[in-house]
């Protein structure tokens, strides 16, 4: 592949991409020639090969606290990052917790959810400071259970469905100014704390009978970047679960 001048190169930023979908995430940009910023909290160590790379660079941020959050919207706003992809997330449920419900409740809120708000407003804010239109694109990873009747991961879902409402009405708010997109996966690469067993059970949990392939995700992500006219679009990566209320 021919090299790319630095100024010629695209930039995108990636929350939560020192692990699974998000470094995989980074790897596709790398290849495809981007510059890449990634944001991580607590993994450098596996982080290393990234470091050697001239067009990456690595951020640390603890997106449970409000200061880290404002530390990166204010390198988003001050950035030359055309494209922000809002991946981290962390699992939780109060099912069985008897004590700093609230606390807990909160990290998930700001790790989820708050974070991702934050960001796509800095974007929106360049892109007005600079008067630039159409040229700024968030796209939020989403996930495709809209309707879980089960009560585990409850806040965790909670936080989910709140970003993904908070990406068609941003998308109309912040037009035309920055795209707003989604992609909604589901299960997609294994958590290595879960048995091959229970991935495969969740994963066929689906009208399809399927999650996603990663693949699939590069593909979406791939379609909305080079689809300048898509905003307030979700893509929905689960085998139908968006559409199914008992989990088949
Ligand atoms: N994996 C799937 O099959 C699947 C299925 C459905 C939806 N999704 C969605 O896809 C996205 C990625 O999922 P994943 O499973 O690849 O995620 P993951 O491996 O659980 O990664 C989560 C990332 O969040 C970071 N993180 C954890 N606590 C943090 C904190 N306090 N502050 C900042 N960052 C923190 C971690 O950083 P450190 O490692 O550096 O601590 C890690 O890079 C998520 O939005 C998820 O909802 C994934």
């Amino acid at each position: 592949m021919p090299s790319k001048e630095k100024n010629d190169m695209k930039h995108v930023c990636i929350t939560g991409s020192s692990s699974k979908l998000g470094t995989s995430i980074v790897d596709f940009f790398i290849k495809n020639m981007w510059s890449v910023t990634m944001h991580y909290h607590s993994s450098p160590k596996n982080l290393d090969i990234y470091l050697s790379n001239s067009n990456t660079r690595l951020i640390c941020g603890d997106l449970r606290k409000h200061k880290d959050i404002n530390i990166l919207s204010e390198l988003l706003y001050k950035s030359d990052i055309n494209l922000l992809i809002n991946n981290v997330s962390i699992l939780y449920s109060a099912k069985g917790a008897t004590e700093n419900f609230e606390k807990k409740f909160t990290d998930v809120l700001n790790v989820n959810y708050i974070s991702a708000c934050a960001f796509t407003k800095a974007m929106y804010d360049r892109s007005i400071s600079s008067g630039s239109i159409r040229e700024l694109h968030v796209i939020n990873i989403l996930d495709s259970e809209l309707h879980s009747t089960s009560d585990m991961l409850t806040e965790y879902y909670i936080t989910k469905h709140a970003l993904h409402h908070y990406t068609t009405e941003v998308a109309l708010c912040f037009a035309p100014y920055v795209r707003v997109n989604g992609i909604a996966v589901g299960p997609t690469i294994r958590d290595e704390r879960q048995s091959e067993e229970h991935f495969k059970e969740i994963s066929i949990a689906s009208p399809m009978e399927c999650g996603s392939e990663l693949k699939e995700v590069l593909e979406a992500l791939n379609f909305l970047i080079g689809s300048k006219s898509i905003t307030g679009e979700i893509i929905h990566l689960g085998g139908g679960r968006h559409i199914s209320r008992y989990g088949k």
